[in-house]
């Protein structure tokens, strides 16, 4: 019997949580590698969440529309090469998909680094997850010996990253995550401080618990309620990495508010302001303001009601909107 490539195939688009009719396994012949391709047999496949928002439609990286092949990263073995700079049992990572053998381009192809051992963790704590994990502790926290550190999804492949890697760059490091088994397996095996099962346990309480005086760095893979709550135990000065949306891959129903998916795509930094801590700046700010303001370069207008017996309904003018410019009370 001749073989053939096994390949897992998306059948319909669910509105919410997938089940397995939503996907199907086809037969397809094998793939030939043609001029300067290369055929792969695939070794293992990475499985994770961005996948639904592909199913979905809403990923960053594109759509899987039904009838296709479903994408992931594979390592994978190398069996025919006609491209010089790969040869037969070269390891390779790289886009192969559901499917038991695919056929690539060199340049799509990235030579597995030797010392990973055993191979599958060049798709998990030293693959994409992994390298998620440290650029946010490297790149995004701004970590400081002594913070207290939030993670969410905490037993996970990024998680589990942040907070080890958090760890031994001088942390205090919590976790939330959704059962006692993946909280006990973070306090015992990964070295975490402590852990929230936010199913069993009230998460605002468990926080406050974990870090009285607050978060200095939250970590988020969740959004929904997840992010709220812990939003609600920032420390000042807290950094606030968004990460992941677990809570809204499964529902085409978006929570109320202002969406961490727009952040996340748009890798905006997002600051709180409090006028005091600029206080030591008012000579600065008047000193550079001042000549736009006389040089005609500002423009401004004022909203100005006679007598401090009509300030009350200033206000309420001002609170619905109806003022125009700075509201101001004349006194007569
Ligand atoms: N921004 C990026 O470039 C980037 C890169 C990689 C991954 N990510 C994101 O990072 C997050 C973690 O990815 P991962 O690969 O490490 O996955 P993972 O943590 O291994 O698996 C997902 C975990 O999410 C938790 N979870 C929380 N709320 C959930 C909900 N409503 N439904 C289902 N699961 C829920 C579950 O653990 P509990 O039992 O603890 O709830 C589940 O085990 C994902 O959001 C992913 O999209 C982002």
């Amino acid at each position: 019997m001749t073989e053939k490539n096994i390949q897992i195939r998306l059948k319909n688009r669910p509105d919410s949580t997938p089940s397995v009719e939503d996907f199907e396994i086809f037969q397809d012949e094998m793939p030939v590698a043609g001029d300067g391709e290369i055929l792969c047999r695939s070794l293992y496949l990475s499985l994770d969440p961005y996948m639904r928002g592909q199913i979905s439609g809403r990923h960053i990286s594109g759509a899987i529309p039904p009838g296709e092949v479903m994408r992931g990263e594979t390592i994978s073995e190398v069996v025919t090469s006609n491209n010089e700079n790969f040869k037969a049992g070269d390891l390779v990572a790289h886009q192969g998909g559901w499917q038991s053998w695919s056929v690539a381009q060199a340049a799509d192809l990235t030579p597995v680094d030797r010392r990973i051992k055993p191979l599958s963790l060049a798709l998990g704590v030293l693959g994409m997850p992994g390298l998620t994990a440290y650029a946010g502790m490297t790149y995004l926290a701004d970590l400081k010996e002594g913070d207290k550190l939030v993670v969410s999804a905490a037993s996970g492949a990024v998680g589990s990253m942040v907070g080890q890697i958090a760890r031994i760059m001088g942390c205090e490091v919590y976790g939330i995550a959704g059962s006692d088994e993946k909280c006990r397996w973070l306090v015992e095996k990964a070295g975490f401080a402590g852990c929230v099962n936010y199913k069993t346990q009230d998460l605002i309480a468990g926080l406050k618990e974990c870090c009285p005086e607050g978060i200095d760095v939250y970590f988020d893979n969740v959004g929904g309620d997840t992010l709220e709550a812990a939003m609600w135990q920032l420390a000042l000065g807290a950094r606030v990495v968004l990460c992941g949306l677990m809570a809204q891959y499964n529902t085409d129903v978006m929570p109320p508010g202002p969406n961490p998916a727009t952040i996340i795509k748009a890798r905006a930094t997002v600051r709180g302001l409090v006028v005091y801590d600029f206080f030591d700046k008012k000579q600065e700010f008047l000193d550079r303001i001042i000549p736009w303001v006389d040089g005609g370069r500002i423009a401004y207008r004022e909203d100005v009601t006679e007598g401090l017996e009509n300030a009350p309904a200033a206000f309420v003018r001002l609170m619905k909107g109806k003022n125009f410019g700075k509201t101001i009370i004349r006194f007569s």
